[in-house]
Parts: C-alpha cells; structure tokens; sequence
C-alpha cells in the first residue's frame, strides 16, 4: 500500500490472551470452551507479529489522522510502546464499558481498552465537548459471527468522531468486519484484511448486504 493513502485506523489485532479461566472462584488452568477448540487462543490466526504491522500502519495513515487500536491489558504497555516508538502520539486511552464480564480474581473484567492515537499534528474529534472517556455500549451476546467481533454501534461513535463521508477507514484485522459495515452504514469507504477466509467469506456477506443509497 502506498504510504498516506489512509484517512482513519479502526482495529482490534490479535494479542495474547490468558488461556483458562476460574471456576467456583478458582483459578483453573486448562483452556475451556472456545479456547479448548482452538488450542488455547480465540481463533487460528493468532500469531501476527506487532513489530510488523504497527510501523506499516503508521505508514499508510494520513498525517493528522487518529488511529484506534483495541488492547486488553495484558498487552497495553506492549501496544503502547509498539506504537510510540512507530510514531503515533497517544491522545487518550479510552474504555469501552460492557454489559458483561469476565471472571477474574483481581476484579471482573467488565471493559476493553482502546488506544486513541494520531500521526502528526493533534486534530480535534467531531463531537468537541460531548464525548466522554468511558463509552457503554451493548456486547454482542450468543450468536457472534466471530469470537471478537465488536459491536458496530461503539465503532461507528469512534468512525464518526475521527472522519468524514467519503473518508477512507481501514482495519488490516477485521475478522467478521464489524469496523468495515460501520463505516459503510457512515457512508466512509473502507479497507479491510482478513487472513481468515471463513471470517473473510462472512464480511463479505454482511457488506454486500448493506444497501448503498
Ligand atoms: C481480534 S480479531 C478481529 C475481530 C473483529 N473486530 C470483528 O469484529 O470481527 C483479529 C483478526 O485478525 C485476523 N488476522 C490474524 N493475522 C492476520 C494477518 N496476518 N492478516 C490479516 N488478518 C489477520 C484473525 O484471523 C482475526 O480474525
């Protein structure tokens, strides 16, 4: 891709997570449920390596673009790091609040993190003024097209913050293309990848399904 071709980063990659889990309050160590299927990670391709994609990244945002990459906390400081030391500058690390949880014994995990980036000069959000830190939005509960998949309400509160009609969005992981349906349903052009042809096959479906007017 050429370099600065892209007008706003909208991802959630691949990062370690904790296999297992706890049980009656309990530590448990084995992988369960989707974890056991896949060999102890959410889905196959999990592998990607961090001090690849991030300064390629980097590379195709326009400057004055936002980025917002996903993180859990295991790998903030990580990502954090990662994509400084790329070039992005951090303007804030927001909270996506969730209406469930994850058990843990260091507190319930009831949010996921989001790094709010930007190549280059600071540009303001759209919504100066009202929106806050810590966002609450309904998770995608049973029924997701994919193990991650995000819902595409709290995508498109980041999409129209940070870009205009005809802007183009890009998620070089979409999986299921939660971040690539907000940002048609916005009337944004988009670029996705997708290593997975299962979840590629049903990201196609779904934008092919959205009506353009
Ligand atoms: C955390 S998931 C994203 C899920 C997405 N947020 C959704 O709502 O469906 C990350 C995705 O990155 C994909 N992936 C892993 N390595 C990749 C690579 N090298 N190129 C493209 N996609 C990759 C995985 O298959 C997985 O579907």
């Amino acid at each position: 891709m050429e370099s600065e071709c892209i007008d706003l980063l909208v991802t959630d990659p691949p990062y370690k997570t904790i296999s297992g889990g706890c049980k009656d309050g309990k530590r448990t160590k084995r992988p369960k449920g989707i974890l056991k299927r896949n060999s102890g990670t959410l889905f196959a391709h999990q592998n990607v390596n961090i001090y690849d994609w991030m300064p390629e990244v980097y590379r195709i945002l326009k400057y004055g673009s936002h980025a917002y990459i996903f993180t859990n906390v295991l790998n903030l400081t990580e990502m954090l790091n990662e994509s400084q030391k790329a070039g992005f500058k951090l303007h804030n690390l927001l909270c996506w609040e969730k209406n469930n949880c994850v058990c843990s014994q260091f507190y319930m995990k009831n949010c996921e993190y989001i790094l709010f980036l930007r190549k280059g000069k600071a540009k303001w959000i759209n919504d100066i003024g009202g929106s806050k830190t810590v966002h609450q939005f309904d998770n995608i509960i049973g029924n997701k097209t994919h193990p991650c998949e995000k819902p595409v309400d709290l995508l498109k509160f980041y999409i129209s913050n940070s870009s205009r009609e005809g802007d183009i969005v890009f998620d070089p992981f979409c999986g299921t293309g939660s971040t690539l349906v907000a940002a048609k349903e916005l009337d944004r052009k988009y670029l996705g990848y997708e290593i997975d042809k299962e979840y590629f096959d049903i990201a196609d479906s779904k934008l092919n399904s959205i009506l353009v007017q």
